[in-house]
């Protein structure tokens, strides 16, 4: 069987096709790359190293040449991210692949996650064009905190906008594993699956774990979202990117990101999700 991925040289595309590696033979694996000098060290390994930019329908189209399932890790650029997929949706299709796997966000159909429409419209995307799908709809990656424990070193705090909200986030890792698992083995044709870490925790939880890897006492500053926005217009941000956090926090405060998915993320990858301790660990 050959598997493609897309965004290989990525953080999560990495860790999948070290997943991958573990169960096959690096001549099954097709890493789609757009800038082949990041993926030298894969394509020593005997990986097929194919490259297209999510912009190059033919590029795309050739890049898929013989790939049996293929993985398309949602490309990084909000705003671009539906003609891109777009674009790898038509590719896949024309180049005969039999599975598509995408990572989508949590309950990408409903939810009010600001991020959430280019995903919806992608799964969209995916069903009109007929081809078999699954949709990995995961929660945040745990290292999305990775920069509150700069925020936490040198203030003491971790300041949001979240309110009492909880986030079930797990590590990359552990969507990698999910991802791989996925195209390896088992009937996940036209399943949705909501991915997420086994607990939930909330922002006074959060700030425990960062307290607890800095071997210091952290604390959490709830503020309002004006107020988020203004601290970081004044830290650098520019204020779309502020508003864009703020929002996110007024989407974790309601709620969005609390949904555990019934442990569906530890039942793929056979064991328990990465702990929040765990996962903030390694950016201590
Ligand atoms: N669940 C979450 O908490 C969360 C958080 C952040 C992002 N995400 C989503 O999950 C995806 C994967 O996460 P990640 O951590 O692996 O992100 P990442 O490290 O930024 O990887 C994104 C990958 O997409 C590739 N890519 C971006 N634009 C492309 C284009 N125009 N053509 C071809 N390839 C392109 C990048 O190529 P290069 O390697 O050349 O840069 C990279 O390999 C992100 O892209 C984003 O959609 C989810």
């Amino acid at each position: 069987m050959t598997i493609g991925v897309t965004g290989a040289t990525g953080q999560l595309g990495r860790l999948t096709i070290e997943a991958l590696l573990r169960q096959h033979q690096p001549d099954e694996l097709v890493a789609v790359v757009r800038d082949p000098a990041k993926a030298t060290d894969l394509a020593e390994r005997g990986i097929s190293v194919r490259v297209a930019d999510y912009g190059s329908p033919a590029a795309l189209r050739a890049a898929f040449e013989g790939v049996e399932k293929l993985l398309l890790i949602s490309g990084s650029e909000p705003g671009q991210r539906v003609p891109q997929h777009r674009n790898v949706i038509e590719a896949a299709k024309a180049a005969g692949v039999g599975h598509v796997v995408y990572t989508s966000a949590p309950h990408a159909d409903s939810t009010d996650l600001a991020l959430a429409p280019e995903h919806k419209a992608t799964e969209e995307l995916i069903k009109e064009s007929g081809l078999p799908y699954t949709f990995l709809r995961n929660n945040w990656y745990t290292e999305n905190y990775a920069p509150q424990l700069d925020q936490a070193r040198q203030t003491g705090t971790i300041t949001a906008a979240a309110g009492e909200g909880r986030v079930a986030s797990a590590s990359r890792v552990d969507y990698a594993e999910a991802a791989a698992a996925v195209l390896t083995a088992g009937d996940h044709e036209g399943r949705v699956y909501e991915l997420a870490g086994d607990i939930a925790w909330d922002f006074p939880e959060l700030a425990v774990a960062v307290g607890t890897v800095l071997g210091r006492e952290v604390g959490y500053r709830p503020v309002e979202p004006d107020v988020l926005i203004k601290e970081l217009t004044v830290a650098g941000l520019d204020e779309g990117t502020a508003g864009f956090v703020a929002a996110l926090d007024t989407n974790i405060a309601g709620g969005v990101l609390a949904d555990t998915g019934d442990g569906v993320l530890a039942s793929l990858i056979g064991r328990p999700t990465t702990p929040l301790l765990e996962g903030l660990r390694p950016f201590a």
